[in-house]
């Protein structure tokens, strides 16, 4: 399915007069919000949104697997994902099982990169793991696959994309995140390779208990203790 701006702009339209319930209904659904009214997802991405986005995207590992294991912004494919032989010091490819997965390149090139995608589908990548290739642009207020926008058969990213762990980030360090690499870095034009995947596109390995659940439980609970 081709996916067209248009209908974020619409979201957009229809969001900036309800800024305000927003953030009575955050919390409610699957969380799709954002804290501040300035910058994504209701205006445009701010310096301050993609600064903060390049701390925790080269403090969190992204890199490790988007950008062959290298740290380091001045690298030609900053954050272009597999590039084959050539790849230097990480491969980028991994088996998974039977399947051969690659990292997806996540430059705002449109046509090899996110670019091909909205805001709001890499949102729902990383607070989801829905593959935005093969998931609508909208916004998700349920994880109960056909509610809320959820996909009733939901297409997950392949591993070993660790969006089990980046879900749990807050909303703005997702959007932060989302900022960062769709409005703060260069295109770079690189294809990746479609990634391998079962017929339920990974939904048996992305269970409850597989994973743990959707939300952390509130602090302290389970094998917590607070002891200063
Ligand atoms: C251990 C390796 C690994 C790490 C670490 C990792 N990723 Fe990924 N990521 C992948 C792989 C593999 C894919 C491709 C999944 C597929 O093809 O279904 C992917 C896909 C994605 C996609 C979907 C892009 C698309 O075009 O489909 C996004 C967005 C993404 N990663 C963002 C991130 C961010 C942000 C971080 C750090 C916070 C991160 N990834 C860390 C391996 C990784």
């Amino acid at each position: 399915m081709k996916i067209s701006a248009s209908r974020s702009r619409h979201w957009l339209v229809f969001a900036i007069p309800t800024i305000a319930l927003i953030g009575i209904t955050a919390g409610c659904g699957g969380g799709s919000g954002s804290s501040t009214s300035s910058g994504l997802p209701l205006t445009k991405a701010t310096l301050a949104q993609v600064t903060a986005g390049q701390a925790i995207v080269t403090g969190f590992g992204c890199t490790d697997c988007h950008n062959r294991g290298v740290d380091n912004t001045a690298d030609t494919h900053w954050m272009a994902g597999y590039i084959g032989a050539a790849g230097g010091t990480g491969s980028g490819t991994y088996n998974i099982g039977p399947f051969q997965t690659y990292a997806a390149n996540l430059t705002p090139d449109t046509t090899t990169g996110i670019g091909r995608y909205t805001d709001q589908q890499i949102y729902n990548a990383l607070k989801f793991g829905l593959d935005p290739a093969a998931t609508p642009d909208a916004v998700i207020t349920s994880t109960t696959p056909g509610q809320g926008n959820f996909p009733a058969t939901p297409h997950y990213l392949a591993p070993p994309m660790p969006w089990p762990a980046i879900r749990h980030m807050t909303d703005t360090q997702l959007w932060e995140i989302v900022a960062y690499l769709k409005h703060g870095i260069k295109a770079v034009n690189n294809p990746v390779p479609d990634s391998g995947a079962p017929p339920d596109f990974w939904a048996s390995s992305y269970t409850t208990t597989a994973v743990g659940p959707v939300t952390i439980a509130p602090y302290p609970s389970g094998n917590e203790i607070y002891q200063p």
